[in-house]
C-alpha cells in the first residue's frame, strides 16, 4: 500500500450518474492483486474535505487503474469535476479479493448501485481466463445501465422499474439462476439490503458466497474503528473484540457471507 499522485487520463459519464475514470498510477498498479480491492482517494486539497473516499478498482492493466463511481455527494461531484492531465492523490491497493474456485462451483457475479466495479473486473476476469459464469447487474432504470442485456451470454441486467432486461431486483433472477445451475458460488457487491437479502438467501439455501462490503469508512487504514462490522460468533469471553467485531478496512471488503452477521 502506498500513496501516490496518479494522473487522470479519462472522466466521463457512461451513464445516468455514473462515471469512469482511468488514471496512470504505475506505484498502485504494480501493487494491485485483484477484485475487491480499493483506493481511498482524496478528492480535493481544501480542508473542508479531509476524509479520502474509498473507490472499488474497476479494472487495472499495467499503468492505468480504473474506477467507476456514482455521482452521490461533494467528494463525488468534485471527483467528476477531474479532466485529463489533473492529479489525484490516491492510497492502496487496499483490501483483499474476492476468490475463485472452479471446484466450487459456477460463479454467480452480482452487482448493484455503487457495487457493480469489483463484480464488472471480476467479470473481465474470468471472461480472459475462459471461466463459465453468469453476471447479474441491477439498477433502478435502464438509465443506469451501460452493459447490453444478453442472457444467451450469461449476461442478466434487471431494473426495478421494468424498463430495461428483467423487472424487479436482482433476487428473481439470482434465484432462478441458482436453481439452473447444479452447483454455482455467489460473489456479490452492492447496497447493504442488497447484500443481506442475497446472504439471507444464500445462507438459507447453503450456496456458498463472498460478498465485498462497502461499508461507512473514514480513515481507510485502521485508525478511526468507523467501519466495524459483526461476526458470527459463538458466546465469546468479555473483551475478545476481534472476535466479535472485523474492521472492513482492513480485514475485508470481501467476506464469506457466512462469517458475518447484518
Ligand atoms: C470499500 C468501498 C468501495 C467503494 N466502491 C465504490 C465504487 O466503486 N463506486 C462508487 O460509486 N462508490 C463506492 N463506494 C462508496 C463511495 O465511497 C461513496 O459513495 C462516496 O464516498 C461518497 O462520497 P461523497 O462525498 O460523494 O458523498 P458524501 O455523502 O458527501 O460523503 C460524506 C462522507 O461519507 C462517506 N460515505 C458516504 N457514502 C458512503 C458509502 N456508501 N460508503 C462508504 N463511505 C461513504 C464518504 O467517504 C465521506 O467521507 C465504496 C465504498 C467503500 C467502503
Ligand atoms: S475506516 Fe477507519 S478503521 Fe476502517
Amino acid at each position: 500500500m502506498r500513496i501516490e499522485s496518479a494522473n487522470v487520463v479519462n472522466n466521463r459519464e457512461i451513464a445516468g450518474g455514473i462515471w469512469h475514470i482511468e488514471m496512470e498510477a504505475p506505484g498502485i498498479c504494480g501493487e494491485v492483486i485483484g477484485p475487491g480491492q480499493f483506493i481511498n482517494i482524496a478528492v480535493s486539497d481544501s480542508w473542508q474535505m479531509p476524509l479520502r473516499r474509498p473507490m472499488s478498482i474497476a479494472g487495472n492493466s499495467g499503468a492505468t487503474l480504473e474506477i467507476i463511481y456514482k455521482l452521490f455527494g461533494k467528494g463525488t461531484k468534485e471527483l467528476s469535476e477531474k479532466r485529463a492531465g489533473d492529479s489525484l492523490n490516491i492510497l492502496g491497493p487496499v483490501g483483499n479479493t474476492f476468490k475463485v474456485d472452479v471446484q466450487n462451483g459456477t460463479p454467480i457475479l452480482v452487482g448493484g448501485g455503487v457495487g457493480i466495479a469489483p463484480i464488472l473486473w471480476l467479470h473481465h476476469r474470468l471472461q480472459s481466463e475462459r471461466i463459465d459464469h453468469k453476471l447479474i447487474i441491477g439498477a433502478v432504470t435502464a438509465d443506469e445501465h451501460f452493459l447490453d442485456h444478453n442472457p444467451r451470454e450469461g449476461i442478466f441486467l434487471t431494473t426495478d422499474d421494468g424498463s430495461l432486461g428483467e423487472v424487479g431486483t436482482v433476487m428473481p433472477t439470482l434465484e432462478r439462476l441458482t436453481l439452473e445451475i447444479d452447483h454455482s458460488t455467489v460473489f456479490a457487491c452492492g447496497p447493504e439490503p442488497m447484500l443481506r437479502t442475497i446472504r439471507h438467501y444464500t445462507n438459507a439455501n447453503n450456496y456458498a458466497c463472498q460478498m465485498a462490503l462497502e461499508s461507512y469508512m473514514a480513515c481507510g487504514t485502521g485508525l478511526c474503528q468507523g467501519c466495524v462490522i459483526e461476526l458470527e460468533h459463538e458466546d465469546v469471553p468479555q473483551n475478545s473484540y476481534h472476535e466479535v467485531y472485523s474492521l472492513v478496512c482492513c480485514d475485508g471488503p470481501v467476506y464469506d457471507a457466512k462469517e458475518i452477521r447484518m
